[in-house]
């Protein structure tokens, strides 16, 4: 058996955990292999949302089995909230949810550093969802992070109080207006690392070798989008973990010939959240209205989302950087009433006309180039078949899938479960 992918391709937020949630019923393991509670991944089914931070998305089908990759960060205190909000729901997650004992923790000062990171930053900043990621990813790299199997050393506190005293010197250092109490941080901190050692911790690569050994399916669910990737994306305007394909093989440790479909998702258009460059961002009623039906809101921190034209020039870069074999556009109701729609075919970039996503896509080094298309009027919500899917929604899709040379497999009208078309 191979392993599956799930990725976005665009600046995050494109709909991945409803898919994982649609896919499940396919895979025995669903896992996470990278990011942290900086995402936030929203289902609906039943009438009713459910946000996951670091939980993977197939926690709700009662067989799969939900892995917590080592290549995910993990905050104690969030993961308790996520669990806490399971069981009112009757979910028995101690069966179904196995955490790897090489995934590091979010530590209480990891997230006071990020906070007077970004204040030090001013105007610069990255626009961070100050969950502490960047300073836990740079203490893993850096060899000084404490992982969730040190959580079973009867040392561990030890080694947690070397490095937060470490840490509180950093936030000193950063000289910034940083309110906190960090004993009433660390209470918390605790009674919720009581509670993620009372889950089952793992081996995570020997488990999933000797799960594709028994024939065993399983999905690598991706969080954040390849333009957040730590190589690839905009950076610095990125999340600090390989977001992209190579990103499952480092955090799982599955090697890249174990790899089988890799599922690229995108919306129809494109939002950002946070700082840093998006070159087809509107700033006019189009822009607006893109915001407000599609409620475009971070499930995480809600902030509004920064909304534009879909960008086949990122979106063809994260496909070949990715090795996408098929495609799950979102969102294709929330265009339904645009008069007319733009896409982005090439960029005119310092006065040559280039299809390829440069190094620097500050947008006063970019002017995109469109293609218009003929809007839709018909509300696409109650649509469960590709055959009623409106004339110009149809050219739009062909238009892409012949760009893209990937064919769109998932149009998604709405976010309930049903509402996702297969074609
Ligand atoms: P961090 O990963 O919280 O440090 O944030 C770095 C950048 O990535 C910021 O611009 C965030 O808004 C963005 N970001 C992080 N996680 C997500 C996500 O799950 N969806 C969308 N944007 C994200």
């Amino acid at each position: 058996m191979a392993v599956d992918l799930l990725l976005g391709l665009q600046w995050g937020d494109e709909g991945k955990g409803k898919i994982v949630d649609v896919l499940t019923s396919n895979y025995n393991i669903i896992a996470r292999f990278q990011g942290g509670p900086n995402a936030g991944h929203t289902l609906v089914f039943n009438g009713m949302k459910h946000v996951l931070h670091t939980i993977p998305s197939g926690i709700f089908h009662e067989d799969a089995v939900n892995l917590v990759g080592n290549g995910v960060v993990i905050d104690p205190v969030i993961f308790k909230n996520e669990l806490d909000k399971l069981a009112t729901q009757n979910v028995d997650y101690r069966k179904s949810l196995v955490i790897s004992r090489k995934a590091h923790l979010i530590l209480p000062t990891h997230r006071l550093l990020d906070a007077a990171s970004e204040a030090s930053k001013g105007k610069a900043k990255i626009g961070s969802t100050l969950k502490g990621i960047g300073p836990t990813y740079m203490d893993k790299t850096g060899r000084n992070g404490i992982r969730v199997g040190d959580l079973e050393l009867d040392n561990w506190k030890d080694k947690y109080r070397a490095l937060a005293n470490k840490h509180e010197s950093m936030v000193n250092f950063y000289n910034v207006d940083l309110e906190y109490n960090l004993e009433e941080l660390e209470t918390e901190f605790f009674e919720a690392v009581d509670v993620l050692k009372s889950l089952k911790f793992i081996d995570s690569e020997e488990y999933l070798h000797q799960a594709l050994r028994d024939q065993k399916s399983i999905l690598a669910e991706g969080a954040q989008g390849s333009l957040l990737d730590i190589d690839f994306g905009t950076y610095p305007f990125v999340t600090s973990s390989n977001t992209t394909a190579a990103g499952a093989c480092t955090g799982l440790g599955i090697a890249p010939t174990s790899i089988g479909e890799v599922f690229g998702i995108f919306k129809a258009y494109t939002t950002r959240v946070g700082s840093g460059p998006f070159p087809t961002e509107l700033f006019d009623e189009d822009g607006e209205t893109m915001g407000r039906v599609g409620q475009e809101f971070g499930a995480t921190t809600g902030r509004s989302r920064r909304c534009g034209w879909l960008d086949l020039v990122a979106l063809r870069y994260a496909c070949q950087v990715n090795g996408v074999t098929q495609l799950m556009m979102m969102k294709a109701d929330v265009l339904s009433g645009f008069k007319s729609l733009k896409v982005c075919t090439a960029y005119k970039y310092k006065g040559e006309i280039i299809q390829h996503f440069p190094y620097n896509v500050e947008v006063e080094n970019i002017t995109p180039i469109y293609t218009d298309f003929e809007g839709w009027a018909e509300d696409l919500t109650e649509m469960d078949n590709e055959s009623t899917l409106p004339k110009s929604l149809n050219a739009y899709i062909d238009f892409l899938e012949k760009e893209l040379e990937i064919p769109i497999k998932v149009v998604s009208v709405g976010p309930d479960r049903k509402q996702t078309i297969f074609r």
